[in-house]
């Protein structure tokens, strides 16, 4: 029987943090989950109808957990204080200075986090790394806890990393595929087994020591993204070849060794995690002297630089090798369909090689907002020079468009380039679209979920990822 003593508090309100609480919430009704962050306004969005993330299922979830045993709030050192089970969700993004820059994850958050748990602590506490971190974190904060701490406090570190996708992170943390939990106490792991064991079957989840939990996470993410570049790899042959990456997509596919999942081909993988743990991978096997290893890791994410790279040139390339002044309708900017973030959207790359080449372009993403987009834009524009230069502002503020609706981008354009697969874009009103377009009317399309075929019987001149649509079936 799980104890119900358990109370819970999560530091780090973001796309992990704030779902996986929700639904551990949701499931343990008798647990107090206090979500806590720095963030006021994050917290405040949290505490509102209109949650700081958009995630299907997630808002009814939320609704039924919060006021009753699920809180958000910014009293962090209240929230250690009150819980026995402490997770760390806060963010570890890649170091951008020093020793590891552009490689090695920033990990100044956790230890922050790791301190304050300390110097807030009374009595035993659990402490859960949510949080993707390097192999051996585990060390260092085991570490700073039993060395800050001020109130003869005693911990428990245990690994748990989060599996959830974005877009369809409740689905996964209802039915997991598995639960990982590493840590050195039978007692401790046991605490957070039977957490889990409330909605998720025992069978599932796997205890494992501390070092090979860290391990996994960061494994899994590089197998994952390996597919991907994997596959888009084959796309530019069959883009010279005239194979169709789809049909061998599913060819391959169909081998049960090789498996149908993550194999679709596209503009380029993106989100917070990919290129950040497979850097963090390639900078930890470098620290180990394991130089082969860490150039092989470094491959994937190269390959993805060149798919999205390959993607931008193709277009400047079929417009008669310039895009100077012509309008671009860019449908879709998030880094994958049925979520509203951007980080390393493969979006955002494409918008800036586009507007380098001067063109126009309008953008348009159903849950994206205006501002999260030029920030982007200028983010990636900035790239570590520290400052926006005097044409890139020029560009932003005079070549960026942002619609309200996949037809009024597209309205006056000269070519539409789909970057993110929301469904609403393949039931789009292609006939009334290509009326409304210069022409010749181009379509670029970088997820490969429209009707080709149909499209190009339309009158619009199409290309997609690892095919060639005849000529012949153009109009
Ligand atoms: C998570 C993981 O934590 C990260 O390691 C993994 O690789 C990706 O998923 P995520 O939830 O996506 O990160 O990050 P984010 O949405 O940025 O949320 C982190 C939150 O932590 C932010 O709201 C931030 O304000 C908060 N934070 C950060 C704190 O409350 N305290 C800090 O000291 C730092
Ligand atoms: C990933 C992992 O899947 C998840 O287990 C981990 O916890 C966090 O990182 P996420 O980044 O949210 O999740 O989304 P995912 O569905 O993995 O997609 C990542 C990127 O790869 C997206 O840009 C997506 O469009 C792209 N992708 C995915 C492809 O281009 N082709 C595919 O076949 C699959």
């Amino acid at each position: 029987m799980p104890d119900s003593k358990t109370s819970i508090c999560c530091i780090g309100a973001g796309y992990v943090g704030g779902p996986t609480m929700a639904m551990i919430a949701n499931k343990c009704p008798d647990i107090e989950v206090h979500v806590v962050d720095i963030n006021q306004t994050r917290i405040d969005a949290w505490n509102s109808d209109v949650l700081p993330i958009y995630e299907p299922g997630l808002q009814e979830i939320v609704a039924e957990a919060r006021g009753r045993n699920l809180k958000f709030s910014t009293n962090v050192d209240q929230a250690i204080r009150e819980s026995n089970m402490i997770f760390i969700s806060v963010n570890t993004p890649t170091k951008t200075f020093g020793v590891g820059a552009g490689r090695a994850a920033n990990l100044e958050y956790i230890e922050k986090c790791a301190r304050q748990i300390a110097s807030a602590s009374e009595g035993h506490k659990i402490v859960v790394e949510k949080s993707t971190l390097p192999v051996r974190t585990a060390e260092a904060v085991k570490r700073i806890l039993s060395t800050s701490s001020r109130n003869g406090a005693t911990f428990d570190v245990l690994s748990n990393p989060e599996f959830l996708a974005e877009g369809t992170a409740i689905e996964d943390l209802l039915e997991p595929d598995r639960v990982l939990i590493g840590g050195e106490s039978s007692q401790a792991i046991q605490k957070l087994v039977d957490v889990y064991a409330r909605w998720v079957d025992r069978k599932r989840i796997l205890t494992t020591n501390l070092w090979s939990s860290e391990l996994s996470k960061l494994t899994a993410n590089a197998f994952l993204a390996q597919r991907v570049s994997s596959i888009n790899a084959i796309s530019a042959l069959c883009e010279v070849t005239g194979a169709d990456v789809d049909e061998v997509a599913a060819a391959i596919g169909t081998d049960s060794r090789i498996g149908p999942k993550f194999l679709k081909a596209s503009v380029g993988f993106g989100g917070s995690c990919f290129q950040k743990d497979i850097l963090n991978l390639v900078y930890l096997c470098e620290h180990f002297g394991l130089n082969d290893v860490a150039a092989y890791w470094e491959q994937v994410v190269k390959m993805n630089d060149h798919q999205k790279s390959r993607f931008s040139r193709n277009i400047v390339k079929t417009m008669f090798n310039t895009v100077s002044g012509k309008r671009i309708a860019i449908w879709g900017f998030a880094f994958k369909k049925d979520t509203n973030d951007t980080r390393e959207s493969a979006a955002i790359h494409v918008c800036r090689d586009l507007l380098r080449e001067q063109a126009v372009i309008n953008i348009f993403d159903p849950k994206v907002s205006d501002e999260q987009i030029r920030n982007d834009l200028r983010d990636v524009m900035i790239n570590g020079s520290g400052e926006l230069s005097a044409t890139d502002r020029k560009l932003i503020e005079k070549n960026v468009h942002v619609a309200s609706s996949k037809q009024s981008a597209a309205s006056g354009a000269h070519a539409i380039a789909v970057l993110t697969e929301w469904d609403e874009f393949k039931t789009a009103d292609f006939e009334t679209i290509y009326d409304s377009m210069q022409k010749p009317a181009f379509l670029f399309d970088g997820r490969n979920i429209l009707d080709h075929k149909k499209l190009a019987g339309l009158g619009f001149d199409v290309h997609a990822i690892g095919k060639r649509i005849e000529a012949s079936i153009q109009a």
